[in-house]
């Protein structure tokens, strides 16, 4: 791409990309026909409709339409494989619904992004208390209950977002109650609870750091819309403030964007509220500031590498703290490369703004760092090629054209490496 462009016009956000991939998982719960609404064109949808295919379901996916329906048959597959697994990590969410299913769940270990180092420990350990044996064999996490599985008090140590998904998806159909404490909060588990009471589950306090659940002995497939993306709307008011633009972002929900919207608002943007979304309109150099991540309701780790970004230009000093992944910095050397003043130390990264970058090739680690680079690649002088964007796919439908949509000057080449 080529830098210089503010971005001006409007773009739109569809579902969740962290939303969607869980409730395709959630179906397996239900037999019959589960659609869902409102799913994001990406790469990781056709992988997991690939891995439920395995599993013996039926799925259709019409990316244009945004729609996915999966006919779920009496008996399924209990074994997620490696290759699947290793090209998307989120798979993992499918232990708990197999488990709870068919009373084992053998899912490879996984792989996907290159972020920091991911433990499941909190997964094994929840579906333990829930009854299951959980044990690793041959890249294999298996966890068995062949006895069915039953409610238990569970503390997580840490209010992980995909252990809080799969302990409620094995305990919606566990005897008796489950309460999950110091669970993750975020919109999209709020999602996922919403789709599954209505199949029938029972669950309070999703969205709080409690959650109780009654187990149910059956769930009934529905028709569910997945919730906003609420990280590929921070991407676009990240894109908009980075590159002096006015963009309104449509079909995002500004209240599950708090602290990003109100960091770039006390930094120099105007962020108004619309019938459709929020608009982002800027106006002269905006100022830096110092953001820390956190799990919700704090500022999203995913959008860590876009306050990079937005810093690396911005006027002043900035401190970007990481807590939720280690080593999620490798956006930063890339930054470097186009002359950004950055300095990583421990989960901080020291950034002094300059006016401008200036554009090389860089690459994309995962999903988050493709398209934050690409904006980089907006306020810097000259040509800038991020190599592997590839990556970009895996979250964002037509990123290249959305932003062109928005006047900037951007081709996409074609996959050096698919996913699948
Ligand atoms: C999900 C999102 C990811 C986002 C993250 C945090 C999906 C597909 N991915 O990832 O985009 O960045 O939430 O908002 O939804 N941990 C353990 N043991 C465990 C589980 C997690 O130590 O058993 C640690 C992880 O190493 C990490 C932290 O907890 O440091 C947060 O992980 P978690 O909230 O589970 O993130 P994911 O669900 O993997």
């Amino acid at each position: 791409m080529v830098g210089g462009t503010s971005l001006r016009g409007e773009v739109s956000v569809v579902g969740a990309k962290n939303s969607a991939l869980k409730l395709m998982a959630g179906s397996l719960l239900a037999v019959g026909r589960t659609r869902l609404t409102n799913v994001p064109a990406i790469v990781d949808v056709t992988i997991m409709a690939e891995l439920l295919r395995r599993l013996g379901c039926t799925v259709d996916y019409d990316a244009d339409a945004g729609v996915v329906e999966l006919d779920v048959p009496d008996t399924i597959q209990h074994q997620a494989d490696y290759e699947l697994v290793r090209a998307l990590r989120a798979s993992i969410c499918v232990l708990g619904p197999l488990v709870a299913r068919c009373g084992r769940a053998d899912v490879a270990v996984p792989g996907g992004d290159a972020i920091g180092s991911r433990g499941l420990d909190m997964h094994a350990a929840g579906l333990e208390t829930l009854g299951a044996t959980v044990r690793v064999n041959h890249g294999y996490l298996i966890a068995e209950a062949p006895g069915g599985l039953h409610g238990g008090d569970i503390r997580l140590d840490f209010p992980s977002v995909g252990a809080t998904e799969n302990i409620l998806m094995a305990a919606v159909l566990a005897k008796g109650k489950t309460r999950v404490t110091n669970a993750a909060r975020e919109p999209e588990i709020c999602d996922i609870a919403a789709f599954l009471c209505e199949m029938g589950a029972q669950i309070e306090g999703a969205g709080t750091s409690v959650i109780d659940v009654e187990g149910v002995s059956s769930l009934e497939a529905v028709t569910h819309e997945v919730v906003p993306d609420r990280i590929a709307a921070g991407t676009w008011a990240f894109a908009a403030a980075t590159t002096g633009g006015d963009v309104e972002v449509v079909g995002a929900a500004p209240a599950h964007l708090r602290p990003a919207l109100n960091l770039l608002a006390g930094a120099g943007s105007e962020i108004t509220e619309t019938d459709r979304g929020f608009r982002v309109t800027t106006l002269g150099r905006r100022s830096a500031f110092d953001v820390a991540t956190l799990p919700y309701p704090g500022f999203p780790t995913d959008l860590q590498p876009f306050a990079l970004v937005y810093n690396a230009v911005a006027q002043g000093s900035a401190m970007v703290t990481e807590n939720v992944f280690e080593a999620r910095f490798r956006t930063v050397q890339e930054l470097a490369r186009l002359g950004a003043e950055a300095r990583v130390d421990g989960h901080h990264v020291m950034l002094h703004g300059v006016q401008r970058l200036s554009g090389a090739p860089v690459q994309a680690s995962d999903i988050r760092s493709g398209a934050a680079l690409v904006i980089a690649g907006l306020v810097a002088d000259g040509v800038t090629t991020v190599g592997r964007a590839s990556h970009i796919d895996r979250g964002y439908a037509g990123f290249a054209e959305a932003l062109r949509g928005l006047g900037a000057d951007v081709t996409r080449e074609p996959d050096e490496e698919p996913f699948l």
